[in-house]
């Protein structure tokens, strides 16, 4: 355990600039210093250093925090280790002690995964037997250390091992290491094939076993913890991501295929955890890749798997394409048979996410029939409006026409209006894209409120931004509950409380409170870095601006939290009256319809 005025001394130590500026050439602009991302591949640099406020951002894949965070990247080092690195870095001594029973579990967790991966690593090294079965897959020395690759013994030999390092049974059983017998702790991975999980900020989370011959079950899954949520997080994602020159990453379904695969030169693979990739992870891919090829095995399961992943990834805006091939089952064994390079055509030529679901869909009944081929274009019309671009709509109208045989003009009428298109407007219906702009809006209203008032601690405005945002909510009743991301609401409730309390330095406070949280720091550095704007001279920000753009999404918020919710279903009613024709209730609906903009109007002045 390290005390947060150790942390912080460490942390005043080390200028970010200096310790960024010995891994990356920056390059000064202004009062920021920039270069390309180190974490994603990219030409021209988006990734900026702010000396002043000690944080750095991408503005490409949105990575950002402090110095901490950075060295954690660079380095793969867990929170404490970057602490660690970065006192020595400084000449101040950090005195070693026993994890402390009041370290928050999540670090606990972490650091016994850290200690099991490290274990087992070495074991590795010293077992003949994983050495072989790793060569006979494939798996080169380098790969095994890219990956961290281990070997189980077990019964009790990590359970020991860890004892012997001052964790707790408690914990052991909690990160799903051990399980708790009549004579203490055992191994839960015993004689298996280890790969440790790691997440983006390369923690250890989890890990996958397999056995060495065909008995069962073939793999062994951690079970999700505090720290690992398995909908959330990519096998191999952190060094995915680094080796998506071409904006491709490619998704396998196991920790076999992804590691085999990497080992034969193929280093844009991240692999889902057993399960099929959710709307989280197509998030997070969408991060680091404008093109995802699914490359599941060639079962039902795998190409269920497929469609299901490829909707995730499309309805995100993705590119997604599915890669398929005969003969073997999997990737791996794709190419022990063909070689990396015939594996390496085949993702080339994955075939359009919408044609593979239109292809699959049509096999599974009988397509010549009028109402189950009405059924399949209703249902890829469902996805296909997923999309913002009107190009793509386009394109998937006209690939379903030409593989179905129906005219484009009668695909196009199973799609719901959208920006007026492959439809006309129907007079009266504009209101589902007012109802969208203001539920975008929200989360802008909000951002930026949360923004002004981090940008504005410590500066001279400070009282008077902070009492401004105070006074709007009182007077229009606007609760931080209600806001729509729940560490925005909690960034500001944290703000009031230390400005009630009259803190000095707010920023330094928010800024230890979550000094080895990676997603808030994160998101920290996307509120206070703003993006520069090129070649643009600095306009000067007045106050009183700032006051007015606070009343103005204050009132956004509030608008949305009430008259939007009214507004719709006003519109729902009329649509309801109009299907009716009932021309009485009609006009008293537009009528109510009518005063409810003029007030959304009102607000809005
Ligand atoms: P190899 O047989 O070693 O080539 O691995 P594979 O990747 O071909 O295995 P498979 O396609 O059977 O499994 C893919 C993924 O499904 C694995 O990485 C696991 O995450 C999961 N999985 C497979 N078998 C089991 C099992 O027995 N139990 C659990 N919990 N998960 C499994
Ligand atoms: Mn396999």
């Amino acid at each position: 355990m390290i005390s947060p005025d150790k942390i912080d001394a460490v942390k005043n130590a080390n200028d970010i600039a200096e310790v960024i500026g010995g891994y990356l050439t920056l390059k000064r602009t202004g009062a920021n210093f920039k270069a390309p991302c180190p974490f994603h591949q990219e030409k021209t640099p988006s990734f900026v250093v702010s000396p002043e406020k000690q944080i750095y951002r991408c503005f490409g894949c949105g990575e950002g925090g402090n110095v901490f965070t950075f060295v954690q990247r660079m380095e793969n080092f867990s929170f404490v280790e970057a602490v660690k690195h970065l006192a020595k870095r400084a000449g101040i001594e950090i005195e070693e002690s026993r994890p402390d029973p009041n370290f928050s579990e999540k670090e606990s967790l972490l650091g016994a995964n850290r200690e099991t991966m490290n274990y087992f690593h070495e074991k590795f090294k010293a077992s003949e037997k994983a050495k072989i079965y790793a060569k006979e897959r494939g798996i080169d020395d380098a790969t095994v250390e890219d990956f961290k690759i281990g070997y189980a013994p077990g019964d009790v030999s990590v359970s020991v091992y860890l004892k012997s390092k001052g964790i707790s049974e408690d914990i052991m059983a909690k990160a799903g290491i051990a399980g708790h017998g009549n004579s203490g702790a055992y191994d839960m991975f015993r004689e298996r094939f280890m790969f440790p999980i790691f997440n983006l900020y390369n923690d250890i989370i989890g890990f996958g076993g397999r056995v060495f011959d065909d008995s069962l079950p073939k793999y062994i899954n951690s079970k999700e913890t505090p720290v690992y949520i398995k909908g959330r997080n990519l096998y191999n994602l952190n060094n995915a991501r680094k080796n998506a020159s071409d904006g491709t990453i490619i998704i396998v379904e196991g920790y076999m295929d992804c590691v085999t695969v990497y080992a034969a030169g193929i280093k844009n693979t991240a692999a889902t955890l057993g399960t099929a990739l959710t709307p989280d992870q197509a998030k997070l891919l969408k991060r680091y890749a404008e093109r995802v090829a699914i490359m599941y095995d060639m079962d039902d399961a795998g190409r269920a798997g497929a469609i299901r992943a490829g909707d995730n990834l499309f309805s995100e805006g993705l590119e997604a394409a599915v890669v398929s091939f005969e003969e073997v089952k999997d990737p791996d064994d794709y190419i022990k048979k063909f070689g990396v390079d015939a594996l390496r055509g085949k993702i080339k030529s994955a075939q359009p996410f919408i044609e593979y679901k239109l292809d699959y869909l049509a096999k599974q009944g009988d397509i010549n029939n009028a109402y189950y081929k009405e059924k399949v274009i209703k249902e890829m019309a469902e996805l296909i409006e997923k999309t913002e671009s009107p190009v793509v709509r386009d394109n998937a109208v006209k690939i379903i026409s030409k593989k179905l045989f129906v005219g484009y003009d009668v695909v196009a009428r199973y799609f719901k209006v959208k920006n007026g298109l492959l439809a006309k407007p129907e007079p009266g219906h504009d209101f589902d894209d007012t109802l969208a702009m203001k539920n975008r809006s929200i989360d802008e209203a909000e951002r930026r409120i949360v923004s002004m008032a981090l940008n504005a601690l410590g500066t001279e405005n400070e009282v008077v931004i902070l009492k401004h945002i105070q006074e709007r909510r009182e007077l229009q009743e606007m609760k931080y509950d209600d806001f729509k991301n729940t560490i925005y609401a909690e960034l500001m409730v944290k703000i009031k409380t230390y400005f009630k309390a009259g803190e000095k330095n707010i920023l330094k406070h928010i800024e230890m409170d979550y000094i080895d949280n990676d997603e808030i720091n994160r998101i920290i550095s996307e509120l206070l870095v703003q993006k520069p704007v090129e070649g643009a001279a600095k306009k000067k920000v007045h106050t009183a601006d700032l006051m007015q753009e606070i009343t103005d999404y204050v009132t956004t918020i509030v608008q949305k939290s009430k008259t939007v919710p009214e507004m719709a279903e006003i519109s729902q009613k009329i649509l309801q009256a109009e299907s009716e024709k009932n021309a009485g209730l009609l006009r008293e609906l537009q009528e109510q319809k009518k005063k409810l903009q003029k007030r959304m109007h009102n607000i809005e002045e």
